[in-house]
């Protein structure tokens, strides 16, 4: 049975032995952030907390509890999957999306809405008073400041909102997107939207603006966990991340109207928040904002949001998360993307063997990768093919290893590779887009790539050298130490 909503989400963590609920007072204002750091850095990524008490930045206290790292380790990752392993949710989809054409991973996700196995759960709009809107606070009454909306980190600018599906549609087709993008509250009923260029929420405004056309926003907090997940995939534009849900819990999502806009909005959800944007309006200054890549990401302009509505079920759970120097929460939401998309990556690149984006590579700045190669050049062909793909395109260093390397453990990859290499001959430079977070490229989104080939060389890529195998004992040597080694006093 899918998960229908986040409490479904909390009773099924719980029952499992996953849930810390924390009775004592806790402030929103960075006191929530440094209990959440401590549990994230603990081994297997730490306990999901619900903050019942948090106390709000002015002083009183919140009317609404909090929930953080819920989607925080493999096995909470896999529970709001529904699934065993990561991994299976890959297969299914690679299973369906092994047709013939179109060639491209794009161009076959694409085709994801007309696949039948798909196209059984489209979502659904109910009638009726959805559990969402069991409270409705229209216009003039909205007051963001009663929300229990926390300040993460000393420098930032304000309260964020950073786990939100950000729900829009796009003015040309019609296909609804929803995104996860961090929003700070800068008014009692106005809020940025960061929406980085690169992503399609992003599009959608840039075609609202062009049109001169207000833009209607609704963000979700809550819902079911497969949303919540796909608000954060790469998805291409044309699909429906709440279809991509369906498909993933094997149960439809269920909508409703919103109050104030013709979007539709998860039933399911704890609270959402309707709004517009007008394009003819001034961009805001948003930020800075303590930031997954370690270092806070400097305030620039990004458009604002009038919040018309703010519906709610009757006792709300904030969703929260808090992003920082990794590993945090996000690393396990970015690890079931790279388990899921790895199986499509293949149907492209059918060399790749297995492919890794360690927490301390925060997803774009290092990507280590392993090729069953079978033909001189075949690394270069593998970065430049990944470099061509969606969001890969923003990968800033990719390692190209042997299948024999496990590039799931970083340590293994980094020692092969290191002793693999030499500089000169084995790393390439390249140029394209960047993540809109990296403080370090030449220009905003624009930069430069580099391309390590780890793999070993072959005499038609120069080398004429013989390559070394690599250490391993002997079975037989390993089978004596094992039987003596009780007798051998040593404790390990
Ligand atoms: C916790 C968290 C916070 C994120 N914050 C942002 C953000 O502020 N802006 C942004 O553009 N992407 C952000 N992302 C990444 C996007 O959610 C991700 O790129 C997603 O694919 C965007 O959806 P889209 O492809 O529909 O635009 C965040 C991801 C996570 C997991």
């Amino acid at each position: 049975m899918a998960l229908d909503n986040l409490r479904a989400f909390l009773d099924a963590i719980d029952a499992r032995g996953g849930l810390v609920r924390v009775e004592r007072p806790v402030s929103l204002d960075k006191e929530m952030t440094e209990i959440a750091d401590r549990c994230m850095k603990s081994p297997g990524g730490g306990p999901a907390l619900l903050f019942r008490h948090p106390t709000l930045p002015s002083g009183g206290a919140a009317r609404h509890p909090v929930a953080v790292n819920l989607f925080g380790s493999e096995r909470r990752m896999a529970l709001a999957l529904g699934v065993e392993r990561l991994d299976d949710v890959g297969e299914r989809l690679a299973a369906l999306l092994n047709v013939k054409v179109p060639d491209s991973l794009l161009g076959k996700l694409a085709m994801l809405p007309q696949l039948a196995e798909i196209a059984k759960y489209p979502p659904k709009t109910i009638g009726g008073q959805p559990p969402c809107q069991e409270t409705v606070i229209r216009e003039r009454d909205v007051d963001l400041s009663q929300l229990p909306v926390p300040v993460c980190w000393p420098e930032d600018g304000g309260p964020y909102i950073t786990l939100p599906g950000v729900i829009t549609r796009d003015p040309r087709t019609g296909v609804r997107n929803v995104g996860m993008y961090r929003i700070q509250v800068i008014g009692k009923s106005e809020l940025a939207m960061h929406w980085q260029r690169h992503k399609v929420g992003a599009a959608h405004w840039r075609d609202m603006a062009e049109r001169g056309e207000r833009m209607p926003v609704a963000i979700a907090l809550g819902g079911d966990p497969t949303s919540i997940y796909a608000a954060s995939a790469p998805l291409p534009p044309t699909i429906d991340e709440f279809l991509f849900a369906g498909f993933l819990r094997r149960e439809p999502v269920r909508l409703a109207k919103a109050v104030t806009s013709d979007l539709e909005v998860p039933a399911e959800a704890e609270l959402v928040l309707e709004g517009y944007i007008d394009p003819r309006e001034e961009l805001v200054l948003e930020g800075p904002f303590g930031d997954h890549t370690g270092f806070y990401s400097l305030a620039d302009y990004y458009p604002k949001v009038h919040v018309t509505a703010v519906t709610m079920r009757q006792d709300p759970v904030w969703p929260h998360t808090i992003v920082g120097r990794p590993p945090m929460e996000d690393y396990w939401l970015g690890h079931a993307t790279e388990r899921i998309f790895l199986p499509l990556l293949k149907i492209t690149l059918p060399e790749i063997v297995d492919l890794h984006m360690p927490a301390e590579g925060i997803f774009h700045n290092l990507v280590f990768v392993s090729i069953d190669k079978q033909y001189p050049g075949q690394a270069y062909k593998v970065m430049n093919g990944l470099w061509g793909q969606g969001l890969m395109s923003l990968a800033k260093v990719i390692v190209v290893l042997d299948k024999d390397v496990n590039v799931r453990d970083p340590k293994e990859a980094w020692w092969v590779a290191l002793n693999h290499i030499d500089p000169e001959r084995d790393v390439r430079f390249s140029m394209g887009p960047i993540d809109v977070l990296d403080h370090s490229s030449r220009g905003f989104t624009f930069g430069s790539k580099m391309g390590i080939d780890a793999t070993r060389k072959w005499k038609e890529e120069g080398f004429t050298r013989e390559w070394p195998s690599r250490i391993v004992m002997d079975l037989e040597t390993k089978r004596r130490v094992d039987e003596m080694w009780k007798e051998l006093g040593i404790e390990l």
